[in-house]
């Protein structure tokens, strides 16, 4: 299932420039390019004259030119050139697709166009803080995009695929956090906190600490599939409103785009503030969750397959399940409002 009415991440702005970059989001190929006075654009991948992809062209001062035979298009899709022809026929257009830069980010809506609302758009003021400073990653992985929030939401899986980065590996430490869930108005807001705990080898490359520690993750998950993640530690007892070093403090953005049925595009970026002014401290950060996400990847690749194979009926929940559960019914209720013919009860 794939929500269409709604605002996936394309690309990073930063991976977009004036030579064209193929993505494939909600089934359909889409080219991704900058015109020539920096502006971000995403059409149909296919050239409206004989089908070529437009991502094998070169972005001119009119618009992108598709290499097979010379037409050019323009941001909006309109044809602007057709080589040594002065009339453009009606259907020389391709699809274009509202595309907006907002927190280092290009945004698009592949659904109704007319339903595209700016204000659906996931805030994440982060990425342009300096208290924060970002590292921006994109990791394909072969699943449907609503199994990346799930690996998310279900925390216990910390201790057994993370047991040598962000987990640590201890299961009761992740078993008995105390845990809070309150639904918010796109999702909800999961809050785990785990007293006196040791801590992770993640936390324990980048921030020095000399026994256990309180440690806290917070995630708010918006429907359809972004996670805003806030986690850190600091010594057993500390108040963490007040503590300065050690601690560790850390925010990771996720966000899913569904490429197709069983493939996505996870968008990551970590941020960094325990050591906002030192940047190899951002790279460090960067380094854990990296591998971190190529624990999970592993998974969820492997996961997919097999329910693939062998169907979700025989699938049970446990109580850890209850964040999982209550952000695919957020996501079942985004997808009521905003796509009512969907068939969606
Ligand atoms: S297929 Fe693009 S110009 Fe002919
Ligand atoms: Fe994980």
């Amino acid at each position: 299932m794939i929500v269409q009415n709604a605002w996936y991440i394309a690309a990073w702005a930063s991976e977009v420039t004036s030579k064209p970059l193929a993505r494939r989001i909600c089934n359909l190929p889409v080219v991704l390019f900058r015109t020539l006075d920096g502006q971000a654009c995403a059409l149909i991948d296919s050239c409206a004259h004989r089908g070529a992809p437009l991502s094998l062209g070169t972005v001119t001062e009119l618009g992108i030119r598709c290499n097979y035979h010379g037409v050019v298009f323009d941001c909006t899709g309109k044809c602007a050139q057709i080589p040594n022809q002065d009339i453009i026929p009606e259907k020389a257009k391709v699809r274009r697709f509202p595309l907006v830069e907002k927190d280092k980010a290009l945004w698009i809506w592949i659904g109704d166009e007319e339903s595209a609302d700016e204000t659906l758009i996931v805030d994440y003021p982060f990425h342009d803080d300096p208290q924060w400073p970002s590292r921006f990653a994109m990791s394909p992985v072969a699943s449907n995009y609503l199994l990346i929030g799930d690996n998310l939401l279900d925390a216990t899986h910390l201790a057994y695929v993370h047991g040598a980065s962000v987990g640590g590996s201890d299961p009761n430490v992740h078993m008995s956090a105390e845990s809070s869930l309150k639904p918010t108005a796109r999702g909800h807001r999961f809050e785990r906190l785990m007293r006196n705990a040791p801590p992770p080898p993640a936390y324990s490359a980048c921030v020095t600490f000399a026994d256990k520690i309180d440690r806290w993750q917070e995630f708010d998950f918006i429907a359809p599939s972004t996670v805003l993640q806030y986690s850190g530690g600091v010594p057993t007892g500390v108040d963490r409103a007040t503590a300065g070093a050690p601690r560790f403090d850390m925010r990771i953005f996720h966000s899913a785009t569904p490429a197709t049925d069983n493939n996505c595009y996870y968008f990551w970026s970590v941020q960094n503030g325990h050591d906002v002014h030192d940047p190899a401290a951002t790279d460090t950060i960067y380094d854990q969750i990296e591998s971190a996400i190529v624990e999970d990847k592993l998974f969820i690749e492997a996961q997919q397959l097999r329910v693939d194979e062998l169907g979700e009926e025989r699938l049970f929940d446990n109580a850890a399940d209850a964040a999982r559960i209550m952000a695919r019914r957020a996501v079942r209720k985004y997808q009521k409002a905003h796509e009512p013919d969907c068939g969606n009860a």
